[in-house]
């Protein structure tokens, strides 16, 4: 398969809030997708999940016929069935034994030899689940955002062993069927985004915790000041605090650079369960 020759058969493995997200997008697209979950249970929430958002989607008047998209995914608990996919998406849990020993076994049921093998990782390095692989030159990290359907943001992620064909037909499928903008990044902990949002989090956390500003003017700050959408103690409530202490752990563990330790305030508040509009409380309290 060469950069001209798109790609129209997708797996996705794990179909969690990211895995059905990338689901979504890609059978709006017209692609024919399978979506694989660990147990019966979780490939039936998995197919809730899908169909609550695209029948969302219709009545907001955004999606004629989410039967028929709906109609383009088949969720199945068999990894077998991503035998013949031209691109296989892994979503499964941030860990790297699970995600080593399934880019494993992908790479033996995946049949076609030049077959992408992508990760929506957020913090693992490509290159462990590359050299896994018998093909590390078709693995990249393709990093998705959450709300995949609204974000119109992807990472492309190459390892140092990544071929420039692999890259090239991934960007197609972003940025071609997909509609979205694709940036480059290297394998490194927290790509781009992350590596520059998370830092600025913390800074406003360490604010709050040293007594600099209330949580509410530091946000003010942000919202009035600089034009954003919502400050920064808003969105590590968003985000979850104990994904945003996550993602610093493996940003300081990857540096090594004080800017990105996570403050002790953030690990009080997770460690007490207050981790942001999931748990009705982080900085704010929600109902
Ligand atoms: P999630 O917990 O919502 O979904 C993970 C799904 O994988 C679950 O449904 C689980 O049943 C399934 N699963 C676990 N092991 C499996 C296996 N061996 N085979 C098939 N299915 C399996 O997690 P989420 O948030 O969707 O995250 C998935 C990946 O996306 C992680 O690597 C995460 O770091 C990354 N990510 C998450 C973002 C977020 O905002 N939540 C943003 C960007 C990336």
């Amino acid at each position: 398969m060469d950069v001209t020759e798109s790609i129209e058969r997708i797996g996705v493995v794990g179909g969690g809030l990211m895995g059905s997200g990338i689901a979504e997008v890609s059978a709006r697209a017209g692609l024919d997708v399978v979506v694989v979950e660990s147990g019966d249970d979780a490939a039936k929430s998995a197919h809730a999940r899908l169909e609550k958002s695209l029948r969302r989607a219709a009545d907001r008047g955004k999606l004629d016929d989410p039967d028929a998209v709906l109609g383009r995914i088949r969720v199945t608990t068999d990894l077998s069935d991503v035998a013949d996919r031209q691109l296989v998406v892994e979503a499964i849990l941030e860990e790297e034994a699970a995600k080593t020993a399934l880019f494993r076994q992908l790479d033996e049921i995946v049949t076609a030899p030049d077959a992408i093998l992508a990760s929506n990782t957020s913090s693992i390095p490509i290159m462990k689940l590359a050299v896994v692989t018998s093909r590390p030159e078709q693995v990249l990290g393709v990093h998705f955002f959450n709300p995949v359907p609204v974000l119109s943001l992807v990472e492309l992620v190459p390892s140092l062993m990544t071929s420039a064909d692999s890259l090239e037909r991934a960007r197609a499928f972003v940025e071609g069927p997909l509609g979205k903008k694709a940036i480059d990044c290297q394998d490194r902990a927290g790509f781009v985004v992350n590596a520059l949002l998370i830092p600025f989090i913390l800074s406003a956390i360490r604010m709050m915790e040293s007594g600099f500003a209330t949580a509410e003017d530091i946000d003010e700050g942000l919202v009035r000041g600089a034009a954003h959408p919502q400050g920064p103690l808003a969105l590590a409530d968003l985000i979850g605090l104990d994904t945003t202490k996550a993602v610093a752990e493996s940003l300081y563990e990857e540096f090594k650079e004080p800017l990105y330790a996570p403050p002790p305030l953030l690990a009080r508040m997770v460690d007490a369960g207050l981790l942001g509009r999931k748990t009705g409380r982080g900085f704010y309290t929600y109902t």
